[in-house]
């Protein structure tokens, strides 16, 4: 089980609260002028992964205490609990091992006393076999014609996962396959893509661990009934239609052939589970190979994970400690996931639902109301977009927004002069950032062009840049599966070292149920007779609503 240590009652907290104290007084440029040598400290690589941390409020000391505070939160034991299978996520009573799914090496994987890895194997064959005939051109539609087109329909961690991967390896895509991504409720996503694909070459994936989830079966029913107008036969829906979930009852309920059902299991919560079957759709864009190699780098980054012991060469625990380190001592609210790079366009949605979901708790895990702040608001977009819209916040805003700087030195294409251009501006910010820009600079530069005293007199507050915004470089070589696995995993691994530290159970999310709830018993009042006992504004919304769409 996992310890359960209110992170602010250790010694270390006290002591990282004084060395704040100081630590905060000095400047970003400061600690570089104390030891120009500092990257070389505070850099660490892994694989084709550099990280260079130094740009940070960062210390030998404040490592150390980093040290102190894990040790004291127990970290080491909670990483046991974690790969030993035991029931972490202790509110529902199950074991928390997507580890086990990218375990290529075979190592030995057990929960409830029972071995899982065969079972993991013998879901990755029948991966394997079936996207391989989708690619290859095997799997025919009811026609005869190949599959053109994949819709994966699902949400949360049954769409998110895939759809940044798909994304993210789209230079590893057939080329004679489109996937598509299908989550809101909202039937303009569904009809959108539907506009663009035809059923006799199109694959749909309905992606659900419960197979209950209302947007998903609303999804998975109008597409069906689409197919239907066309095909007419139910006997097609099989070469259509397969699905991913724990729910096999479910799975046949709705007409899906449970020969063409794709596992899981309840100990893979659904925002760690691109790596299950959820990956399928993956599998059927990139090829299985790719998506093993995904799962390889996922399971190299575990294994530097488990076996690296603390914090200052543990490439995810380093994260998180950082993260703890501006969100309780420094008071930033949000972290933002700044990729110089379009194909991780999707990644910062992506890590929004796997950290927030997981660490958005005021509960401990003694069931106490917490005093101090748990999981950060994650956000960002990809640069340079992102320098042209938000960016001015970061720099002269009154929030101190830490952020992760990520980029591939080798693009999937070869217009340098671009990528160069994009490079440069990821380094130039990361500086900007931290040293931001001295009135006496400004001073200069503005006598330089011409303005009289007066004016720059005026303009010196404005263009000044206080600098201090503390930054992570992450640079890796080339975005390839191997090290995207390896990345992602970086990520969740950072989620579960800060989980443990705030003392919070990261693996279950009762915080979505309510609206679920609500939202289940106003359908009924929308649509029938029924009527519910709300507030005057919940009664009006319902009625107004109903009023205008009646008009
Ligand atoms: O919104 C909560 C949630 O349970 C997520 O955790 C999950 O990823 C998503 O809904 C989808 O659930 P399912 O895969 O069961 O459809």
């Amino acid at each position: 089980m996992l310890p359960k240590t209110n992170p602010t009652t250790t010694d270390a907290w006290k002591e990282l609260q004084s060395h704040f104290e100081t630590i905060s007084q000095k400047s970003l440029a400061r600690l570089f002028a104390e030891n120009p040598e500092r990257n070389k400290t505070f850099s660490r690589s892994f694989e084709s992964i550099h990280i260079d941390f130094s740009k940070n409020f960062l210390s030998v000391e404040t490592v150390q205490l980093f040290e102190k505070l894990a040790r004291e939160c127990q970290l080491e034991e909670g990483k046991k609990a974690m790969r030993n299978g035991d029931e972490i996520n202790q509110t529902e009573g199950r074991a928390v091992l997507h580890t086990a799914l990218r375990n290529r090496s075979n190592q030995v994987y057990k929960t409830k006393g029972s071995d899982i890895t065969s079972l993991v194997d013998e879901v990755l064959a029948d991966i394997k076999a079936f996207s391989s005939k989708v690619q290859n051109g095997e799997w025919l539609g009811y026609t005869g014609k190949r599959i053109e087109s994949i819709i994966n329909i699902g949400i949360g961690g049954s769409d998110l996962g895939p759809f940044m991967i798909t994304k993210a390896l789209k230079p590893y895509a057939h080329p004679g396959i489109k996937t598509y991504f299908v989550s809101n409720v909202d039937a303009s996503d569904l009809s959108e893509k539907l506009q663009e694909v035809n059923p006799e070459t199109t694959l749909f994936i309905i992606a659900s661990k419960t197979f209950t989830t209302q947007e998903t079966m609303t999804n998975a029913k109008s597409a069906r009934d689409w197919f239907m107008a066309t095909a007419n036969e139910n006997e097609h829906i099989k070469k259509h239609f397969v699905a991913v979930s724990t729910n096999s009852e479910k799975v046949s309920e709705f007409g899906i052939d449970t020969q063409n059902m794709f596992e899981f299991w309840d100990w893979v919560g659904g925002r760690y589970s691109l790596w299950s079957a959820i990956g399928l759709s993956i599998a059927c864009t990139v090829g299985y190979d790719h998506f093993e190699e995904l799962l390889k780098g996922a399971e190299a980054m575990d294994k530097h994970f488990f076996e690296t012991e603390g914090v200052t060469d543990n490439i995810p625990a380093m994260m998180a400690l950082l993260g703890i380190w501006y969100n309780n001592f420094f008071g930033a609210e949000t972290h933002a996931i700044l990729p110089y790079d379009h194909l991780l366009s999707h990644l910062s949605r992506y890590l929004q639902q796997g950290d927030m979901e997981s660490n958005g708790k005021y509960v401990d895990r003694n069931g106490e109301k917490i005093d101090y702040q748990s999981g950060q608001i994650i956000w960002g977009e990809p640069g340079t977009n992102g320098q042209h819209a938000f960016y001015q916040l970061i720099h002269q805003g009154t929030k101190l927004i830490p952020c992760d700087f990520i980029a591939a030195a080798k693009p999937p294409h070869d217009h340098f002069d671009h990528h160069d251009k994009l490079i440069a501006n990821f380094i130039a910010q990361t500086e900007a950032l931290m040293i931001g820009k001295s009135e006496q600079q400004v001073r200069q530069e503005l006598a330089n062009s011409g303005k009289s005293h007066e004016e720059i007199d005026r303009l010196v507050p404005f263009k000044v840049f206080e600098g201090n915004k503390p930054t992570n470089s992450i640079l890796i070589e080339k975005l390839d599966p191997r090290t995207l696995g390896s990345l992602v995993a970086m990520y969740e691994h950072k989620i579960f070292v800060q989980g443990i530290i705030w003392n919070v159970f990261s693996f279950d999310q009762w915080g979505v149920e309510l609206g679920k709830q609500l939202a289940s018993s106003i359908l009924g009042e929308i649509q029938g007779d029924e009527s519910g006992n709300h507030d005057s504004s919940t009664d009006s919304l319902i009625n107004k609503y109903k009023e205008l769409r009646s008009h």
